[in-house]
């Protein structure tokens, strides 16, 4: 289990999020707070940035997108920022693109995590893809796992466990659905029987449900979910699982927690979730933020393509608390 602000980086030497965060929380009155309660982890999820600075992208206002979310969830008061896949448009261009991303992640002022999508990774040798992500990419997260899945302790009472749903056991990634490999489930019960007493919240790109029948055989392998929904089964403390990959925002159950996926942030209009946590009872509020962007920004196509995921999606706020034992959501 990695520690929240332990990672040994110099280029994140000047941020101290516990003093400086602490102190901005303090003049904002948490809508989860109760009396007694510690101060709600506040996360930001966002998901499908789908980065590529190259002009004949299909995604060409992505590093725009990307600059004016980093200044919006500057002016949060945000614990951590979590990214759930799709970074990047295209795998085989992770070499230019990395650093130009990365440059502009640089002026994030929160910590970030990052799990990895079928984007990022795609193709044969998806292996070495990942490799150069966790020595590359700036986030909190990879480098310090060494491994694309990992766990961090958001404060003493919320645990965030990031999952790699691209594990296929094989050295390739050939496709883009959805997996939950055997040696990440291994590993996911040790993580979560250490995590019995905390709130857990687990990201992963793929949502093992889909807010449409046909969807959901497509996008993840049946018996992947299987073993995803078995190895939560005993562990009512998971709250939700956070995911991405479809570019739409829903939320639907899966077994006892809930499933929120993210509006992807490169569809137009761009958006991104914050989630509130209550580390007492781990009790969720959620919302929705726009990310203003210019209008010359966003062209004519990428407005009618975002269109239709403006259509399918819901969820944009509600609650997801324990009631009589079992975890509900309202909104
Ligand atoms: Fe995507
Ligand atoms: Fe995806």
């Amino acid at each position: 289990m990695k520690r929240f602000f332990a990672r040994p980086s110099a280029r994140r030497a000047s941020i101290q999020p516990g003093t400086e965060l602490a102190s901005a929380r303090a003049s904002c009155e948490p809508a989860l707070a109760r009396p007694g309660d510690p101060a709600p982890v506040r996360i930001a999820h966002l998901t499908d940035l789908h980065f590529s600075s190259a002009p004949e992208s299909r995604y060409p206002s992505g590093p725009e997108v990307l600059r004016h979310a980093v200044s919006r969830l500057n002016d949060l008061d945000l614990d951590a920022v979590l990214v759930t896949g799709d970074l990047f448009d295209d795998a085989e261009s992770l070499g230019p693109e990395i650093p130009v991303f990365n440059s502009i992640m640089r002026e994030l002022r929160h910590p970030w995590f990052a799990a990895l999508g079928n984007h990022d990774v795609e193709g044969e040798h998806a292996d070495r893809r990942k490799l150069q992500l966790i020595e590359s990419l700036e986030d909190w997260g990879l480098a310090q796992a060494g491994q694309p899945f990992y766990d961090v302790r958001l404060n003493p009472g919320v645990r965030l466990v990031v999952l790699d749903t691209t594990d296929t056991e094989d050295a390739h990634y050939l496709c883009w659905r959805g997996f939950f490999s055997q040696r990440q489930a291994d590993w996911l019960g040790r993580v979560l029987a250490d995590a019995s007493d905390e709130v857990v919240l687990v990201a992963l790109h793929h949502p093992p449900v889909a807010p449409y029948p046909l969807m959901d055989s497509l996008k993840f392998a049946a018996a992947d979910k299987k073993r995803l929904a078995a190895t939560l089964s005993a562990h009512p403390n998971v709250a939700a699982l956070l995911c991405g990959h479809f570019h739409l925002a829903g939320w639907q159950p899966f077994g006892l927690a809930h499933v929120l996926t993210g509006p992807g942030l490169i569809e137009f209009p761009h958006q991104f979730r914050t989630l509130e946590v209550r580390s007492s009872d781990g009790a969720i509020r959620f919302d929705t933020h726009i990310v203003p962007v210019p209008e010359r920004a966003v062209r004519g196509t990428e407005r009618i393509r975002s269109y239709f995921f403006g259509r399918l999606s819901g969820g944009r706020a509600g609650r997801i608390e324990m009631v009589e034992g079992l975890w509900a959501a309202t909104s």
